[in-house]
């Protein structure tokens, strides 16, 4: 059996959560491969949102098992925080939520680490969530990380007092005031409440459950322009988003991949710095924030918006080999008269359909411009019942990109999903 993949391709906060959420019935794991709780995953149902931030988007689903692979870092006082805050009991959690030994842990001084770094930064900061996860991601590359299977060791406090000497040693060189004390008291509270789950090599058991017929959704954090190889770096995350990053992310071998869905905003969104071509500045790009209630799910940052952007939605269908595209949000356009489709650039004057390498580049969109629909399109559930405007829309995007959009999303709850035959 193969294992699919949903990613983001702008970037971030494109709906993962909601569709991953959607689609866990027909799956029976649902893995998370990297990030940390950067992530804001929201999701819907029975008039309750959700924001999940480490644990994969399966986990409303009783019967379905969720994994926290080797390629997500942990904070386990987040992870805490989250598992107090879902619902169910701890021990009913236990039984459907499993983490990797080889996850990294995102120490309190990684966090101290991450603002210090982005003070220094001043006005070219990355706009990080500030969760530690550059410092985190910095010390496993480095071989200075500690892991979740860490934790059941017996002299754990020992290694852990180490790695904070050494970043209290790097803190030295920075004038930046803080205090630990109270978060490390959450942070060890988390050590304890990790330890109730089981903590395993997950690679093992994902590639097991494959070889048993079991069927595997590894759901992405981030979105593929924020990937740290491909994305406009140095504004980037510190993680491959992209597929590729599925198989490191949880011990699989590309053979094992089936479907790769790529899901998109019907527009775009850019929390934190960067280049972000198709920006509005105006009265459309404030609409698209409030009617699209914009606002991050992780740090409540108000997101930049503007329009759909044509070269980076095929560069990123490059990159991870998409093979279906979901689209969201195509409800917030309602009532837009014209909707602006950027299919090309400008590069310092010059018609271009690449990413340009440097982010200095004077980007200036090219766009097509297709009439918008008034309808409320939220009640509907069937792909041809949809405004003739908007399916146009879909599928000028289709036969730009040449990948079919399988799944347009009409509202935020479970529900509010149609799937095309
Ligand atoms: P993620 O990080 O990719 O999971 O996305 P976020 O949860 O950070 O942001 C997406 C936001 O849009 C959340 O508030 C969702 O509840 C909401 N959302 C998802 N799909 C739709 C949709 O089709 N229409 C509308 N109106 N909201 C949606
Ligand atoms: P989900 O999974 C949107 C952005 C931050 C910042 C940059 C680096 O919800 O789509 P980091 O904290 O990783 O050092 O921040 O990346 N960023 C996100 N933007 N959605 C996310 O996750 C993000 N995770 C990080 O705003 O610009
Ligand atoms: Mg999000």
């Amino acid at each position: 059996m193969n294992i699919d993949i949903l990613l983001g391709l702008q970037w971030g906060d494109e709906g993962k959560g909601k569709i991953v959420d959607a689609i866990s019935p027909d799956y029976d794991i649902i893995a998370r491969f990297q990030g940390g709780p950067n992530a804001g995953h929201s999701l819907e149902f029975n008039n309750v949102k959700h924001v999940l931030h480490l644990i994969p988007s399966g986990i409303f689903h009783p019967e379905k098992m969720n994994i926290i692979g080797n390629g997500v870092v942990i904070d386990p006082a987040v992870f805490k925080n989250e598992i107090d805050g879902l619902g169910p009991t701890v021990e009913e959690l236990s039984k459907r939520l499993i983490i990797s030994t080889r996850a990294n842990l995102i120490l309190p001084s990684h966090r101290i680490l991450d603002a210090a770094y982005e003070s220094k930064k001043g006005l070219s900061k990355i706009g990080s969530t500030l969760k530690g996860i550059g410092p985190a991601y910095t010390d496993k590359t480095s071989r200075n990380g500690m892991r979740v299977g860490d934790v059941l060791r017996k002299d754990f406090r020992e290694i852990y007092k180490k790695h904070l000497e050494m970043h209290l040693e790097i803190l030295k060189s920075y004038d930046f005031k803080f205090d630990l004390s109270e978060y490390e008291k959450g942070w060890f509270e988390g050590i304890e409440m990790v330890k109730n789950f089981p903590i395993v090599n997950t690679e093992y058991l994902v590639n097991k459950e494959l070889n048993n017929g079991k069927k595997i959704l590894a759901e992405g954090a981030q979105g593929t322009m924020l990937d740290v190889d491909f994305g406009s770096y140095p504004f980037v995350t510190s993680s491959n988003t992209i597929s590729a990053g599925a198989c490191t992310g949880l011990g699989i071998s590309p053979k094992q991949i089936g479907e790769i869905f790529g899901i998109f905003k019907a527009y775009c969104t850019r929390v934190g710095s960067g280049p972000f071509p198709t920006e509005l500045f105006d009265n459309t790009g404030a609409l698209l924030r409030d009617i699209g209630k914009e606002f991050g799910s992780t740090t409540g940052r108000p997101r930049r918006c503007g329009w759909i952007d044509l070269p980076a939605l095929k560069y990123s269908i490059m990159i991870n080999g998409i093979t279906q595209l979901f689209m969201t949000k195509a409800d917030v356009m309602s009532g837009f008269k014209t909707i602006r489709i950027c299919t090309s650039y400008k590069v310092d004057g010059k018609e271009c359909h690449e990413i340009p390498y440097g982010i200095d580049s004077v980007i200036e969109p090219v766009y097509t411009d297709l009439p918008g629909w008034n309808e409320n399109i939220s009640g509907i559930r069937e792909y041809n019942k949809l405004p003739e405007s908007l399916r146009n829309y879909v599928e000028f995007i289709e036969k730009n990109t040449g990948v079919p959009v399988t799944m347009v999303s009409v509202g935020p709850d479970r529900e509010e999903t149609i799937f095309r035959k």
